[in-house]
């Protein structure tokens, strides 16, 4: 079993390996997970496999991916929370999380966003964290109001083709 590097209290987070295809296509392929955050409402499966590819590609290059989240008690896969680099500021990072619907409305993606929060500013040594929602997706606006995060902007999205509101998080002092 692939070796957890981040712990909650109810989850832990590991890498993406090449051997999670079929959990990256069970997330990304749902089309309740990519309503709000792929233009066709669904990824297609070719697009859910280029997706992994890319996050492995963005853990070699930068160490950052929205990493694979499990649930402590069962191990059953719950989606994946992480970072992405942000191009305009290198000592700044993209928070996302997706989850899979059955884990929804329990605090379980506030409770992973906290613990990646933390490990960008405590080892990372992030200045600041960005995120952005698709202006229809009201639960992820509702989460990042919930972890401190402040509207700075609305922003074009290609994959969606929408101005997505942003919102900015600054390391605490
Ligand atoms: C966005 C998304 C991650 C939000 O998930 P969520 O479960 O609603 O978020 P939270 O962890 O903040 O949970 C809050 C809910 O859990 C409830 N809850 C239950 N137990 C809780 C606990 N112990 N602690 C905190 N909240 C708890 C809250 O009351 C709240 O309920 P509500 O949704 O009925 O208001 C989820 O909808 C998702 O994965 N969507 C698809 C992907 C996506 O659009 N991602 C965002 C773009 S990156």
């Amino acid at each position: 079993m692939t070796p957890f590097f981040l712990q909650s209290a109810r989850l832990e987070l590991r890498h993406w390996t090449q051997a999670n295809l079929p959990l990256a296509q069970s997330l990304w392929q749902n089309p309740e997970v990519a309503r709000f955050t792929h233009a066709n409402g669904s990824f297609s499966l070719e697009e859910a496999s280029a997706r992994l590819e890319g996050e492995l590609d963005t853990q070699r290059r930068c160490g950052l991916q929205y990493w694979p989240v499990f649930l402590l008690s069962t191990q059953s896969f719950v989606g994946c929370c992480g970072l992405r680099p942000y191009e305009q500021r290198p000592s700044t990072f993209e928070l996302g999380v997706h989850l899979l619907p059955e884990f929804w409305h329990q605090g379980l993606a506030q409770e992973v966003a906290r613990r990646v929060i933390e490990h960008a500013f405590q080892t990372l040594n992030a200045d600041a964290l960005c995120a952005g929602h698709n202006p229809g997706n009201t639960a992820s606006r509702k989460l990042l109001a919930r972890l401190g995060f402040a509207y700075t902007h609305d922003a074009f999205y290609a994959p969606t083709g929408l101005q997505h509101p942003s919102y900015l998080l600054i390391r605490p002092r």
